[in-house]
């Protein structure tokens, strides 16, 4: 939709000093629409004209008149009011959005710039559990902003694949486990191992040393340790694959944590060549006390590397292998302070570029009030999660819905999005508690719904149809707006119209959050809609121009729910 900017540019003209781009930021939606449909204050444009705020809206009323899109304006308090011309708004809207389909929301903004996603980067041999789903569903999110954008994304997985960890479980293996045993089992035998580890070590301290000297030989290349290593990462691979299918999420990219181990030597000399590292007690490290941050310890007493160490490494490694424009880290927020003190090593090494590095935190996640740390084993694995959101769902349909087909697949797609959408239905730094009745909700502010309400709109087609199609009636395409001019078809209408703004928005403020949100209101106004119009009434103009707002509303919701995760079903 170009009416904003339009506007925009048709007010900017009339405004000296002022840019199509400045008035689009200043232009708001007011709250009751009794303010018109879009609303410029003029208090900021007030100190730059030097003129009283009601003394420029009445000027730019004065000169706005006729203009395209809009019906009539107001200078009131210092706004400038506008009001649509309703029928033409409707009309150009459905009209682009049932033309342009999977593609409405689009744009070609982020043409010829490259993004790299660093995010989900389970740490091998522990279970992928809650904790490891935000980062999952927050970075597939975003890839599927940027990329619905135009940019060249590249989404990585930076597996913990490397580590001390390694070290005990290989200790913990030899003492207390079997081949027998790992292969039946998988990852939850490798964590119940990696469990008795610590709790032998708490009072068997000289284990950890044991540990540490494994994971020495690991890095130097000892073939016993590498080949249980390998076995380890193999294993621990295969369970998180069966996840991301049913998650839907891919990678471009599995270079891990391992990957730079042969990498990391140049960055070493490179960051002694450049007076960086500094030896303290055997280990070296880079001080960062001018920036009010501990140091960032690069290599251990033992010489081996270390978290940083890895990270700094696969920067240089990616801005040199896919010169991006930006790299983002989907990652915790208890790790912020890991973050700020390695990009700032790279800002030291003298990189430009290290602006470009940018983390995107979140909260925790909490089950009931249990706590998530793999440590003590006391994790709720994400596959349990969503094999029972789905049985949950699976019930729901059978009491509601028995004879639906491809119930198993409805039940999948709904149960899955339940819990992607719960994840994404705040404010990504929140930390939020996952309850299954708010999660499942179909009358919530959740997944369900907004798929249902997706389901719904397929359904009014369908029946139009008579036949499973779910486009518009032959014909469909010529209606008159003016018959969707009443409230609550006007609203639906709007609200479908914000759809291309949110995304670039929740791009922007990295926050797919902004999306889900958006689609519960979307779907709150077609519902009223709904209730509010009958859908097939027997005027077959009426009937045409409610159908194509119909169409016009799947479509948004099906894009919508696309790009934060979200299969879209045509019945539930
Ligand atoms: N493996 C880490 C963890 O599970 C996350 C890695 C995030 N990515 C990174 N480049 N540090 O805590």
């Amino acid at each position: 939709m170009e009416y904003k900017k339009q506007l925009a540019g048709s007010l900017a003209s009339q405004l000296e000093g002022m840019d199509e781009s400045q008035i689009m930021e200043l232009l708001e939606y007011p709250p009751n629409p009794d303010m018109g449909d879009l609303s410029m204050p003029c208090f900021k444009l007030s100190k730059v004209l030097r003129k009283a705020p009601q003394a420029i809206a009445e000027e730019l009323k004065a000169k706005l008149d006729g203009i395209a899109y809009v019906e009539r304006v107001e200078a009131v308090s210092g706004y400038l009011n506008i009001y649509l011309d309703k029928a033409q708004f409707v009309s150009t809207l459905l009209q682009d959005v049932l033309t342009r389909r999977e593609a409405y929301g689009s744009s070609t903004m982020g043409e010829g710039k490259t993004i790299v996603l660093d995010f989900s980067s389970p740490n091998i041999a522990k279970p992928f559990h809650v904790g490891h789903l935000r980062t999952t569903i927050i970075g597939n999110a975003l890839y599927k902003l940027f990329d619905f954008l135009g940019y060249d994304t590249v989404r990585v997985n930076h597996l913990g694949d490397w580590g001390t960890q390694f070290g005990k479980l290989i200790v913990a293996y030899q003492k207390w486990g079997s081949k027998e045993q790992v292969e039946a089992e998988g990852i939850s035998e490798l964590l119940r191992l990696y469990v008795k580890f610590h709790d032998e070590a708490d009072h068997a301290p000289e284990l950890e040393d044991e540990a540490r000297a494994w994971f020495v030989k690991l890095e130097q290349g000892d073939s016993e340790a590498g080949k249980l290593w390998k076995w380890f990462v193999d294993i621990s691979l295969k369970e998180f694959s069966r996840i991301y299918k049913l998650l839907g999420v891919e990678f471009d990219s599995y270079a891990g944590e391992s990957f730079y181990n042969d990498k990391m030597g140049p960055v070493i000399e490179e960051l002694k060549e450049k007076n960086l590292l500094e030896e303290d007690e055997g280990a070296m490290l880079v001080r960062l006390d001018e920036y009010n941050m501990a140091p960032a310890l690069i290599l251990k007493k033992d010489g081996s590397s270390l978290y940083h160490t890895r990270d700094i490494t696969a920067a240089l490694y990616r801005k040199k292998t896919y010169d991006f424009d930006k790299c983002i880290y989907v990652v915790d927020a208890g790790q912020s302070l890991h973050f700020q003190q390695w990009f700032k090593v790279i800002e030291l090494m003298g990189y430009d570029w290290a602006d470009k590095l940018v983390h995107v935190p979140f909260g925790k996640v909490s089950l009931e009030g249990a706590k998530l740390s793999t440590r003590k084993g006391n994790v709720v694995m994400l596959e349990d999660l969503l094999t029972q959101s789905i049985s949950k769902i699976r019930e729901i349909i059978d009491a509601k819905n028995p004879d639906m087909p491809n119930k198993d697949e409805v039940a999948r797609q709904v149960g899955v999005g339940a819990i992607i959408f719960n994840d994404l239905s705040t404010n990504r730094i929140k930390d939020i508690v996952f309850s299954w009745e708010e999660a499942l909700n179909f009358d919530g502010e959740t997944g369900p719904y907004v798929q249902y309400t997706h389901a719904r709109c397929c359904s009014l087609l369908r029946k139009a149809n008579g036949s499973e199609s779910t486009e518009l009636p032959a014909g469909g395409e010529s209606f008159d707006a003016s018959l969707l001019l009443n409230d609550s078809a006007y609203q639906a209408a709007k609200e479908a119209a914000l759809f291309p703004e949110k995304v670039v928005q929740a791009m922007n403020k990295l926050e797919p959050s902004l999306i889900s949100r958006y689609l519960v209101d979307l779907a709150q106004s077609f519902n009223r809609f709904y209730h509010e119009c009958p859908i097939l009434v027997d005027d077959a103009e009426t009937r045409k121009a409610r159908l194509a707002l119909v169409k016009t509303v799947q479509l948004t919701l099906q894009n919508g729910l696309r790009l934060i995760g979200l299969e879209s079903p045509k019945q539930i």
